[in-house]
């Protein structure tokens, strides 16, 4: 199957699009400029640099460590590669609980020093404030709701979200919420897929689905689990579409063996 590449760059507008026409929307995180370029080339409409950076790059247990500077540097790479695909920025765990004035001087720095298009932060109501005050900024603005990484530790782990009706009827409404503030997209992480096509049915802007079914406007996944390069973590909704894991251990034990028996380099390898 040919896969088709975008010419010109996605805009929010252009997702808009998408979901009134019932176009699928794929997005992945990434982290550098190497995969980025790849992703771009494959065709990929929006990446993330994921806050799970603290896990897949830093080795964080948590996503609650990294830093708004760590995320700057990270994005730097990936927007010097993504010639179409629009790129957002996670706003890390503090950037932007603290006040209003906090979370807008958060959102703006890290816009311009990183050069991504748009920002994305974790919460419903209770961040509406900081929201509306980066919309007005002109900020993009990406929601994040059901399970939200940087609040592990009260939500006492990684488990299915909404499943209660309490918590599903109060997910419903901070999607509205959002949706009306001016969001231009919401993660839906780790939810009922009924929930998260009750979600998409009621909002404008588009939904876009992690352990959430089918039902959404897109999907995302993180890179290196998709990839098969994280191979312990293999939760249900995760399909590995390559088992790269494998592949780079391969190769590195090949040249290990070719260092040890001098068949690397080759005279053809020589100067
Ligand atoms: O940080 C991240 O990678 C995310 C995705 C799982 C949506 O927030």
């Amino acid at each position: 199957m040919s896969v088709h590449i975008q010419n010109t760059r996605m805009t929010t507008t252009r997702l808009r699009k998408m979901k009134e026409q019932g176009e699928k929307i794929a997005m992945l995180t990434s982290y550098d400029f190497t995969l980025t370029r790849l992703l771009d080339e494959a065709g990929i409409e929006m990446i993330l640099v994921g806050d799970s950076a603290s896990n897949i790059v830093c080795g964080n247990k948590y996503t609650l460590p990294i830093t708004v500077d760590e995320m700057i540097f990270l994005t730097r790479g990936v927007v010097r590669a993504a010639e179409h695909a629009l790129v957002v920025i996670d706003m890390p765990f503090g950037s932007y609980q603290v006040s209003e004035e906090q979370a807008v001087t958060n959102a703006l720095k890290m816009i311009k020093e990183s050069g991504a298009d748009a920002v994305k932060l974790e919460g419903g109501e209770e961040i509406l404030p900081a929201i509306r005050h980066m919309v007005k900024a002109g900020v993009p603005v990406m929601g994040h709701l059901g399970l939200t990484p940087q609040s592990v530790n009260q939500l006492g782990g990684y488990g299915l979200r909404a499943k209660d009706d309490a918590e599903a009827t109060k997910l419903l409404h901070d999607a509205k919420l959002l949706d009306e503030a001016g969001c231009f997209a919401i993660v839906l992480e780790k939810i009922p897929s009924v929930l998260a096509k009750q979600v998409t049915d009621s909002v404008s802007c588009p939904t876009i689905g992690i352990g959430a079914g089918n039902q959404t406007d897109g999907q995302v996944l993180v890179l290196h689990d998709m990839l098969g390069l994280n191979e312990g973590f293999k939760p249900k909704f995760l399909r590995q579409f390559a088992q790269l894991g494998e592949t780079v251990k391969g190769a590195v034990g090949e040249y290990i063996s070719a260092v040890k028996d001098q068949s690397f380099p080759s005279d053809q390898e020589s100067y």
